[in-house]
């Protein structure tokens, strides 16, 4: 049997789809039964708990052959990396006391550098505290940017008529899709074949910059003059705290993309076929990113 957090969300739910369909026996945590339900639907035993509760995560852990462990993150924390902390220490807590043998978790580009990298050094921190824990075999995945964080342009779009960012329109860098990550979770589960603490990257199809991205995107909108801007934090701030930010997440937002405009914060393999994933950002712009701007559902919801 195989634990899934953060189940109904862009990755845990692509982990928890792909194992049922490999005739996996798959325990799906989140807040919520209802919103577990169209999982239960395709076979999956639903687990209600929170990710701070250690007790009810060691419950839910019992048992397992493994999990998929993630921080689901909470923009409006008004200190997010004590969030991060807290949520780390219970699943570690739970890991460790119902004596799973291997987990594969969700961890980011740039978790091998202990500051400076925003949101991200939760997530070396996470990676650290797991690594402490010595009969685990632990797969940490460290993605790229989601191409899902392009979601939150639309609105931008929307009321200003172009893309916008704290990132350089030309800065190359790469980019995947969540339910590539799903993937290659999913896979990890099924072949168990990681010993000890290992890290592997997953970096998108190619890479790309924010220029191009935006080309892409009004390319799938109908809005072929799409472009993107740099803009400076100052203004960019209050508009991350009007999308529901806190001020700290906002904060560590725009650190994160200093770190990705400095070099601070980048992928660390050259591009290989291991590190490569298939969906690319034509793909994303046309079965998510265009339903989403027309407020429909994405093509394979
Ligand atoms: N965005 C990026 O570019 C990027 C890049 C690298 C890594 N990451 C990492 O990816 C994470 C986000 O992954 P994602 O996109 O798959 O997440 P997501 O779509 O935001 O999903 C979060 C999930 O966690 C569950 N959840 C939220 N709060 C919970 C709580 N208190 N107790 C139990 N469950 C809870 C939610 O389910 P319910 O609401 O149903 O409970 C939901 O299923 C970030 O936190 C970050 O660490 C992000």
């Amino acid at each position: 049997m195989y634990v899934i957090t953060g189940a109904t969300g862009n990755t845990g739910s692509e982990v928890a789809k792909k194992l049922l369909a490999a005739g996996g026996q798959v325990r799906v945590v989140g807040r919520s039964a209802q919103r577990l339900g169209p999982l239960v639907k395709k076979g999956a035993e639903a687990f209600v708990a929170d990710i701070t509760d250690a007790g009810a995560l060691t419950k839910a852990f019992s048992g397992a052959k493994g999990v998929y462990a993630m921080i689901p993150p909470d923009v409006s924390s008004p200190d997010v990396l004590a969030h991060y902390q807290r949520v780390g220490e219970a699943l570690a807590t739970a890991i460790e006391k119902s004596g799973i043998k291997y987990a594969v978790v969700l961890s980011s580009v740039g978790a091998d550098k202990p500051d400076k990298t925003g949101p991200v050094v939760g997530l070396y921190n996470f990676e650290k505290k797991l690594s402490a824990i010595p009969s685990l075999n632990a797969l940490y995945l460290r993605p790229a940017g989601f191409m899902e964080n392009l979601l939150f342009q639309i609105g931008v779009i929307k009321g200003f008529g172009t893309m916008a960012g704290p990132v350089k329109g030309d800065l190359r860098i790469p980019m995947i899709a969540t339910r590539d990550i799903g993937d290659a979770a999913a896979d990890a589960l099924l072949q168990l074949n990681f010993q000890g603490k290992s890290a592997r990257e997953l970096q998108g199809a190619r890479d790309i910059t924010n220029t191009e991205a935006a080309k892409t995107i009004g390319a799938a909108i109908g809005k072929a003059d799409l472009t993107y801007k740099q803009m400076p934090a100052a203004q960019l701030k209050p508009g991350f705290m009007q999308m529901g930010m806190s001020s700290n997440m906002a904060d560590l937002l725009l650190e994160l993309a200093d770190a990705q405009n400095s070099g601070h914060l980048k992928a660390l393999e050259p591009r290989s076929a291991k590190n490569t994933t298939p969906t690319t950002l034509e793909t994303f712009a046309a079965e998510v990113f265009a339903p989403a701007y027309r407020g429909q559902k994405a093509a394979n919801a």
